[in-house]
């Protein structure tokens, strides 16, 4: 019945039981396990891969007669989508497109909260540990004006608001101030709710007849919205605090947020048809629902956090030039694609505003893969944006209309990745094969290794030996600086590092130490799920004459390696 909108993400996506690390207890580091494939869209595996993703979708989408929805699937390492889906429902406003493409325009809902936090790391001035008072100190008359009695219940501590608490939904704020029941033309007094005067109103809406919602109003009404915690307690998904953002960086700026969001993301990124204030031009360019009320309409100020108009196009250009670092330093895009903070379920972290998707029942070697989103959804508009650093890829999906739910998304995005993303696995350990797999050897040292696949992560190493000594069944002697049994069976597995200079590229090994079955037990003697899967804290351990045992150097020649480094041990290998 409400303008169910700007709803945080919903939670059906499904997750296996936690049991065991990895595929046979094997721990790989969090991140890629093979280098990204170059070309993924020329695999046979993928193409098949793609034909069922369409299959799945033209069954989805069959029964939509008033839906329309939009599905994409890019790699950054490619100039065009592997995979492009859309469907045009036969009902729709009789001004809308009557064919959807890649240009069709949808409202993208709160995928807008992520061009709020990047216009702020865009700019060096603005510090994330900023308090927000520092660039919108009128918040601090919220509390003065506002509330009858201003406490610890009534009124937000806005010192104690930064930046980065207002991105990641930590700032324990309220949700949203225009989405209020008192605009919606109903009768609430019938379901138990008293009788309002105007002044408990908001009076704005953009919809339903009531004018749009400025910023006067905001600072005339936010300070009635109690907070939910205190700064820093957990999260709480707030619309108002991207709007305070997109103010923010209008005083640090002096320039519109629009303005500013366009010269410093739209433009470069060649974003034409992603607006934030403005409705598309002509209506015919976008895709409009019957009797959708939102196309064209204005959420004011939460236009910031929910309100953008963009494209499949212009979605795609989006997610391929952040992960191109196109708009950010790599270090500051790194740091910024990451968890900020967990939530309470353990399949989804969120991050600044990313929903962090968690899981590993994706790929056959069941190792944890991150899903960076941002899902929007205003009126019967429902998308998400999803970007797999591991695969380089991007995927959006947007749709319109009230046969599709943010569920609906939840269920697109899961027939993507769960139908694609074993294919491209399969791609880049076909590639990671021909690029560094086989063996490589030194008869002068007598030293040889062997890099092979298997259903594991990375490669597995074998054969390992350096001046007639066989490494594995050795390692217990590198254990010298530590306690413990030195005589448990050892797996060894090799991972990239993202370090590269001219030719050379680092990888570094693992040692998994046990058998499948000494890890399960280990990890069910343990109360947290995969106890004996620490290997952010176990590399880098075993150290020779300042060089460590598990790093590799690659030396290619045209992406294809010719030998390798092993620096500890002091070998160089020909591949055969
Ligand atoms: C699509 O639906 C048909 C008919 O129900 C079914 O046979 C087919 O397996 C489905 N395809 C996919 C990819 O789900
Ligand atoms: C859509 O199709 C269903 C049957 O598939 C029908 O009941 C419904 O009336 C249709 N809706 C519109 C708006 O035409
Ligand atoms: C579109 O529909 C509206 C009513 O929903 C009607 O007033 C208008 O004339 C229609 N326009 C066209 C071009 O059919
Ligand atoms: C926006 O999209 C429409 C329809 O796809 C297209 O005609 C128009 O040229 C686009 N505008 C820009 C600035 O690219
Ligand atoms: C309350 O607001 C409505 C709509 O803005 C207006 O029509 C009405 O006159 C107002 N009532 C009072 C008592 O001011
Ligand atoms: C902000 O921009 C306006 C014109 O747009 C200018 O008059 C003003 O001086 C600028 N303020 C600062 C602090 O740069
Ligand atoms: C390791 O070497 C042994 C003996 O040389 C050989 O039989 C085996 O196939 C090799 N394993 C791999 C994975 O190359
Ligand atoms: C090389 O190492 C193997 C053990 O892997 C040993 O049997 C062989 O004698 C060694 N060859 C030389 C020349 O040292």
């Amino acid at each position: 019945m409400f303008f169910h909108h700007l709803a945080p993400l919903g939670a059906s996506l499904l997750f296996g039981n936690v049991a065991l690390a990895a595929r046979d207890g094997l721990c790989p580091p969090l991140g890629p396990v093979m280098p990204a494939p170059r070309n993924p869209s020329k695999y046979d595996s993928v193409k098949s891969a793609i034909q069922v993703v369409t299959d799945r979708f033209q069954n989805l989408t069959a029964p939509f007669n008033t839906t329309g929805i939009s599905v994409a699937v890019q790699s950054i390492h490619e100039m065009r989508p592997m995979l492009e889906f859309h469907h045009t429902p036969s009902v729709r406003d009789n001004t809308s497109t009557t064919t959807i493409d890649s240009g069709t325009i949808y409202r993208i809902g709160s995928i807008s909260k992520i061009f709020a936090v990047l216009s702020i790391l865009t700019q060096g001035q603005m510090k994330l540990e900023d308090p927000i008072t520092k660039y919108v100190p009128e918040l601090l008359q919220l509390k003065r004006e506002a509330v009858p009695v201003a406490n610890d219940i009534t009124a937000v501590n806005w010192d104690q608001v930064t930046i980065d608490s207002l991105a990641t939904h930590m700032s324990g704020i309220g949700a949203d101030l225009i989405n209020d029941l008192s605009s919606f033309p109903a009768d609430f007094t019938q379901v138990g709710l008293p009788q309002l005067t105007n002044s408990s109103k908001t009076g704005c809406a953009g919809v339903f007849g009531l004018p749009v919602c400025a910023r006067a109003e905001f600072f005339r009404d936010f300070g009635k919205r109690h907070p939910v915690y205190a700064p820093w307690t957990n999260p709480v998904y707030s619309n108002v605090a991207s709007s305070i953002l997109g103010f923010a960086v209008e005083s640090a700026t002096n320039m519109s947020y629009d303005a500013y969001v366009q010269r410093a993301i739209f433009g470069p990124l060649g974003m034409t048809n992603t607006t934030i204030f403005e409705a598309p031009k002509q209506r015919s360019w976008g895709f409009i629902p019957k009797d959708d009320i939102w196309f064209g309409s204005s959420l004011g100020y939460e236009d910031i956090g929910g309100g953008l108009y963009s494209n499949t196009k212009d979605m795609l250009s989006f997610g391929v030039g952040i992960l191109q670092n196109r708009i950010l330093e790599p270090v500051t895009t790194r740091k910024w694609m990451k968890p900020e903070t967990s939530t309470s379920s353990p399949g989804l972290m969120l991050g600044g505003p990313w929903e962090i998707l968690r899981s590993d029942t994706v790929t056959k070697d069941g190792r944890l893969i991150e899903y960076y989103t941002k899902s929007g959804n205003v009126g019967s508009y429902n998308n998400v944006i999803c970007l797999i650093p591991d695969y380089d890829l991007v995927i959006t999906i947007l749709s319109g209309g009230g046969e599709a739910s943010a569920d609906t998304v939840d269920i697109a995005l899961t027939n993507v990745v769960t139908a694609l993303l074993p294919a491209i696995e399969d791609a880049s350990k076909t590639q990671g094969e021909s690029n560094f797999g086989g063996t490589y050897s030194s008869s002068t040292t007598n030293s040889s290794i062997t890099l092979s696949l298997d259903d594991g992560p990375g490669f597995s190493v074998s054969n390992w030996t350096v001046r007639g000594v066989d490494i594995i069944k050795n390692y217990g002697a590198f254990g010298a600086l530590s306690s413990g049994p030195t005589d448990l069976p050892v797996r060894v597995r090799l991972y990239p590092t993202n370090l590269a200079s001219g030719r050379e590229t680092a990888w570094r090994a693992y040692f998994d130490v046990g058998t499948a079955e000494q890890l399960a037990e280990g990890d069910a003697a343990r109360f947290w799920p995969k106890g004996t899967c620490h290997t952010w804290a176990s590399m880098d351990r075993l150290v020779y004459g300042f060089k460590s045992i598990d790093e590799f150097i690659f030396s290619t020649r045209k992406g294809k390696a010719d030998s390798l480094n092993l620096p500890a041990f002091d070998v160089r290998l020909q591949r055969e």
